[in-house]
């Protein structure tokens, strides 16, 4: 139990990574807000926590809004008394099949302010917290895609590249002060949003096992565990880095 009674706040939390990130941190102990838009995934994943005998509660957010952020890390603070971890997880793909030329300014923007404002936003609220906390550790969804580039996704890329930057800067302001920052970048992981994508192009889905090293999609359990390690004191000389889940494929 790394994580007995220890308060950890889940953006996205309500589906894929983050989802089973939340649930793998209350399997360890911890008590978790689970933040979201999708509020009936919420309801099921603080159920389950709840059925399997762990605490968790339910915030609605848009992390993309600054007073909805205020809001809810206040509320994970007021419902559970102190704020040790966060995973900013919550993040959207825009549209990843599409090059450049054709790509919409409308859907550039909404990527940026989930994925880009969204985590700033995120640590710049979350990180007072943790100080009053006693210090903690902040893990925060980049991807592959802030390690190479996604062709069709130049939107989603920027956004990821941004996540590791803003990673980088953040994790050096509080190294002295008792809050890591780092960041994990995973590669195609079997969730809702990597489905979308595979719909919308039967190609990709079956080129995605064979460009990967281990000739398979990650599962979530695989990022959940990366992301505990993270936050965990067996990580605790680890800040500002960016650990990717990825098969080996980023090795080539
Ligand atoms: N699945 C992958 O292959 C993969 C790979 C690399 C990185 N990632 C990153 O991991 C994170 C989680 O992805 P996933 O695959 O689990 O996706 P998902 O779509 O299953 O889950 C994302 C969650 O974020 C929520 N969300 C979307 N916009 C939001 C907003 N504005 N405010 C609050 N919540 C919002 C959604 O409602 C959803 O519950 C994302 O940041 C994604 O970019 C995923």
């Amino acid at each position: 139990m790394r994580f007995q009674d220890k308060v950890v706040l889940i953006t996205g939390g309500s589906s894929g990574i983050g989802r089973a990130t939340a649930q793998a941190f209350a399997r360890e102990g911890a008590r978790v807000c689970v933040a979201d838009v999708n509020d009936a995934g919420g309801a099921e994943v603080v159920q389950a926590i709840q059925a399997a005998g762990g605490s968790a509660f339910y915030v609605h957010c848009d992390v993309s809004d600054s007073a909805q952020v205020q809001a809810m890390v206040a509320a994970c603070v007021a419902q559970l008394g102190a704020l040790h971890y966060a995973v900013n997880n919550a993040g959207i793909s825009g549209t990843m099949l599409l090059p450049i030329t054709q790509s919409d300014e409308t859907v550039f923007d909404r990527v940026m302010a989930v994925n880009v404002r969204g985590v700033w936003l995120c640590m710049k609220y979350e990180i007072p917290a943790m100080l009053q906390s006693g210090g903690g550790a902040i893990v925060n969804l980049a991807s592959v895609a802030g390690l190479i580039g996604a062709p069709g996704g130049s939107a989603y890329t920027a956004s990821k590249h941004a996540v590791i930057g803003m990673t980088k800067a953040v994790a050096l302001e509080f190294a002295r002060h008792g809050v890591r920052v780092n960041a994990v970048c995973p590669s195609y992981i079997d969730t809702p949003m990597v489905a979308d994508v595979m719909a919308q192009d039967p190609k990709t889905a079956q080129r995605v096992p064979i460009a990967s090293p281990m000739k398979r999609m990650g599962e979530v359990g695989e990022v959940a565990s990366a992301i505990l390690y993270l936050c965990s004191e067996g990580a605790s000389f680890i800040n500002g880095t960016t650990l990717a889940i990825d098969g080996g494929l980023t090795a080539s």
